[in-house]
């Protein structure tokens, strides 16, 4: 756990049950560029502040006892940025993975990275592979950072993986099913986020984790990036254990009234929650 910093994040975690907190947050860290831009900045300068609030977001949930952090941190469309930001940013998150390593070793968290990294220059996927490979034995969090990233490339990937099985020894047993696809995805083995956080306003799923969103529950604020201090990350921890999931199935109160006949759709079957 940690200790708060002021009163403001000690009332916030006085309020949060920390028997009920989300096993898998995702985050769409968004609004970099408009932070600096408000501040007469170059856009870089608001890369440089977002990647001090992913410091602080990384290690209060690990502190937390959250299982897993996804970061959206670079999109397969972000290549479509001016070639000098492009630059900018792999250096960036290089050099933040490196930077951070004393600290994910401290609070004994696993990383990993997910998206099309064969695509990523050399360099950065060696240091990219070493730092994967220092935090390999750490049994806390995970902490996966999404890479030159895309909801739909990872299907693509899971599917072209699947198709090459259908022909090859093991064929026989090949079953397309929900499970046989979740387990070709680049995050096997994880469990589906449970929030996903994003910043800065936008009502956008920006192609993030596609298939493993079915049920997740969002939370957007309108909070820049680099404005998401923890207090900002408690909040959203708090809204989350004020929603009720019910995963297409009744709630509590629907389930009781459709006991004593009480829900009923027009052609007379039992109506059940669609959300
Ligand atoms: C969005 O801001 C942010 C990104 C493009 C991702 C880069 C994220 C960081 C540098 C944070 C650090 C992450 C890690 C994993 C250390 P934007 O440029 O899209 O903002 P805008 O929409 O206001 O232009």
């Amino acid at each position: 756990m940690f200790e708060p910093r002021n009163r403001r994040e000690a009332r916030l975690l006085s309020q949060l049950d920390l028997t009920r907190l989300p096993r898998h947050v995702a985050i769409i860290m968004d609004g970099n560029g408009r932070w600096a831009q408000r501040r007469h900045l170059p856009r870089i300068a608001g890369h440089r502040a977002g990647v001090a609030a992913a410091r602080e977001a990384i290690e209060t949930c690990a502190r937390l006892g959250l299982e897993v952090l996804t970061l959206y941190a670079f999109s397969t469309e972000n290549w479509r940025r001016p070639q000098t930001e492009v630059q900018f940013l792999m250096r960036l998150l290089q050099e933040s993975v490196r930077k951070e390593l004393p600290s994910l070793r401290d609070n004994n968290i696993r990383l990993q990275i997910i998206g099309r990294i064969h695509q990523l220059p050399v360099a950065i996927r060696h240091k990219l592979a070493q730092a994967v490979e220092e935090t390999a034995a750490n049994t806390g969090m995970r902490l996966v950072v999404a890479l030159n990233y895309s909801g739909r490339a990872e299907l693509v990937d899971a599917f072209a993986a699947l198709l090459r099985q259908s022909s090859g020894p093991g064929r026989e047993e090949l079953r397309i099913d929900e499970h046989t696809i979740a387990q070709h995805l680049y995050t096997a083995g994880l469990p589906d986020p449970d929030l996903l956080i994003r910043t800065s306003g936008e009502m956008r799923l920006s192609n993030f984790l596609l298939w493993q969103i079915a049920y997740t529950e969002l939370y957007v604020t309108e909070t820049l990036w680099p404005d998401f201090d923890r207090c900002s990350l408690l909040e959203a921890l708090l809204d989350y254990q004020r929603r009720e999931r019910r995963y297409g199935g009744l709630s509590g109160a629907a389930l009781h009234l459709s006991r004593g006949g009480g829900l009923r759709n027009p052609v007379g079957r039992e109506t059940q929650g669609g959300a």
